[in-house]
């Protein structure tokens, strides 16, 4: 049976609201974009622990309705983003006798794992988020094969459709930015998002159809996902508290955090838990999305301030997305990234900023092989830092990110 996130009164899908219009638009702030959504006090600013980063803490959900059209109407359900990638290659490996998958080369782990899972013979092309030029499309050569191409880091934008490859034989991964344009206007064979990337859920991936090809289900909740996502929810729960200040150690958290990291499968696909399932509707996406991309906004501008002063040498530090042109509504990027001179360089801000409650993720150790053919995605994953800037944070708290990181080039250029 299939797990669907829309409301009685779901209105259609590419929401309109967000999307209908090409040009450049500015991001709009207060009120909301979409001016029907409650004001947010689930900022952690709001409790007297300030920290930046890290995963999401519990964010109580009210029923507003608010994400009513969150995801396609026709959206299938999973426990989380790799399985559902699993399970479109398995029904593609079944129905269209799909044998090999093409991979961007700078992709999450759990990706590769699940291509793998799924039998496929993994090819990987040059695909950069930080790159000026198009991906490297592989040529198409037979209906066996199928490409994987992804929002990275949502700076992609439209670049995710490599000209000759028929739609059928085309996945795309829109996890760091379900609602672009790219996604909502797709005509890939299958689209799919990992939920808890961009919303407060303790699980939950999804997949659907542009065409409307079959999209497998997962028949049931599975006991050892659902045994993962209840540990990830007592980790969303516990940092809550540890946030506003209630006698939680910040070691306890993080050890369900990891601990459900760990347990997270690819198979046997699984829906996701039933409290991730009836949030979905009420979230409020759209506010969400509109905070993070001024977010993003705000913290790119003062970390070109910071590269960019006379006593820095410019070389190859770089601030992404590029400031201009801004592309919001059809692009948001999922967060600011900074790429540093090299891997020292970046570690060493990197523990400056930790030592400051700031808590920047990188992306990603590459499987082996792709690292080795592709060197130009193992260098940008050793110097990149990713800078949260989610609906969490308003741009006071990016300003203490920003601080260090400008006190940090300083001294060394001093
Ligand atoms: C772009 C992208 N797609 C898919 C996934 C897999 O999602 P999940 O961790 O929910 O399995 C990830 C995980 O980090 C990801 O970054």
């Amino acid at each position: 049976m299939k797990t669907q996130t829309s409301h009685p009164s779901c209105s259609p899908w590419p929401p309109r609201s967000s999307h209908s219009s090409c040009e450049a638009t500015s991001i709009p702030t207060s009120p909301a974009a979409d001016g029907t959504i409650p004001a947010s006090n689930e900022s952690p600013t709001a409790g007297p622990v300030w920290e930046l980063g890290g995963d999401f803490h519990w964010v109580a959900t009210e029923p507003s309705g608010a994400g009513r059209d969150i995801l396609p109407a026709d959206a299938v359900l999973f426990g989380n983003g790799r399985q559902a990638l699993y399970a479109v290659l398995m029904e593609g490996r079944r129905r269209f006798g799909w044998r090999v998958c093409h991979l961007p080369a700078y992709i999450c782990q759990s990706v590769v794992q699940a291509a793998r899972a799924a039998d496929m013979e993994c090819r990987y092309y040059r695909a950069l988020p930080a790159a000026d030029e198009s991906p490297d499309w592989p040529p198409f050569q037979s209906r066996h094969e199928v490409l994987l191409s992804a929002n990275v880091l949502g700076f992609s934008g439209l670049d995710l459709v490599p000209p000759d490859w028929p739609n059928e034989n085309r996945i795309e991964d829109h996890t760091h930015d379900p609602w672009s344009r790219a996604a909502c206007e797709s005509r890939a064979g299958y689209c799919l998002v990992s939920l808890r990337k961009t919303l407060p859920t303790p699980d939950g991936g999804a997949a659907w159809s542009p065409l409307g090809l079959p999209c497998p289900s997962p028949e049931a909740l599975i006991p050892g996902h659902a045994a993962a996502g209840q540990e990830k929810l007592a980790a969303m729960l516990l940092k809550r508290h540890y946030l506003s200040g209630m006698a939680v150690e910040k070691e306890e958290f993080r050890a369900w955090q990891i601990q459900s990291e760990a347990a997270m499968s690819i198979q046997p696909t699984s829906r996701p838990l039933p409290v991730t399932a009836s949030m979905l509707p009420h979230l409020p996406w759209r506010r969400w999305r509109v905070e993070r991309a001024r977010n993003a906004e705000y913290l790119t501008d003062r970390l070109l301030g910071s590269l960019t002063a006379p006593a820095l040498e410019p070389d190859r530090r770089e601030v992404l997305p590029p400031p201009t042109p801004r592309r919001f509504p059809e692009q948001c990027p999922f967060a600011v990234v900074l790429l540093c001179r090299n891997r020292r360089e970046r570690d060493r801000l990197r523990e400056a900023l930790i030592q400051r409650r700031v808590y920047p993720p990188i992306f990603w150790p590459l499987p082996e092989e792709a690292a080795r053919r592709h060197p130009e995605a193992a260098d940008f994953a050793a110097r990149m830092l990713a800078l949260p800037c989610d609906f969490r944070y308003t741009p006071e708290d990016l300003e203490e990110a920003a601080e260090v990181i400008r006190e940090f080039f300083q001294t060394e250029a001093g």
